[in-house]
């Protein structure tokens, strides 16, 4: 993981980092068109708590902008999944992120794909990434995750990360009208188990 800040932020401007495929870099106003394009997609929204269907620009641009506040405010660490292949012209292909508690010294992360580019290893990439940044950037101590018990592949992308099943929360979202199991994984910074691969 090589992290590097923008060149000409301040202290407190979000890096951009490089893996060895993804480029994660902070979100733009500008890639509302890039989000909703991929959100059009009842899949992805169905298997996150937030996400609705169906999607739409302006519900892509009232999202970034909080996000960018988020991480001014030391709540959030968000960043824009792109192929950077060719360099000026990168690709996104989903988001990652972690919402911060800062007096815990724990976050949540979270992730989506668009759905052309799943099962790739681009997911379990970028979140691996950004568990790091969040242990070593960030300084947290824990980091955890949720997914709906009914969506296996957000479980093995967790399970890949080092990430520890620590248990079912029952009914514990309503999407949709309907109640769902979730399952909780979570990794301490002292545990060492972020995965290298
Ligand atoms: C979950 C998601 C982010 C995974 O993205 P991805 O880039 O395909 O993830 P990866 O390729 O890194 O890993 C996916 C893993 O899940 C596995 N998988 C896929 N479908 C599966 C299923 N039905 N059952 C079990 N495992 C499954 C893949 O085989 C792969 O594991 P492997 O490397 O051992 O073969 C993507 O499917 C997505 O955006 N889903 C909708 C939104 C979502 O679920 N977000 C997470 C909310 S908690």
């Amino acid at each position: 993981m090589n992290v590097s800040p923008e060149p000409t932020d301040s202290a407190i401007a979000q890096p951009t980092i490089q893996t060895a495929r993804l480029l994660l870099r902070p979100l733009a106003l500008n890639d509302a068109a890039a989000i909703n394009a991929l959100l059009m997609d009842k899949e992805i929204a169905a298997n996150t708590e937030t996400i609705p269907f169906p999607y739409s620009e302006l519900l892509a641009t009232e999202w970034i902008a909080p996000q960018l506040q988020a991480w001014q405010q030391g709540r959030a660490a968000v960043f824009a999944i792109c192929l950077p292949s060719p360099p000026a012209n990168a690709r996104l292909i989903g988001v990652v992120g972690l919402e911060i508690d800062s007096p815990n010294e724990r976050a949540e992360l979270g992730y989506w794909v668009g759905k052309s580019f799943w099962g790739n290893g681009y997911c379990t990439e970028a979140a691996r990434a950004t568990i790091e940044f969040g242990f070593e950037q960030l300084g947290l101590n824990r980091i955890l995750a949720y997914h709906k018990t009914r969506n296996p592949a957000s479980g093995r992308v967790m399970e890949k990360l080092g990430m520890t099943h620590e248990g079912v929360l029952k009914q514990h979202t309503k999407k949709w009208g309907k109640f769902e199991d979730v399952a909780v994984f979570g990794i301490l910074r002292s545990s060492g188990r972020v995965q290298k691969k």
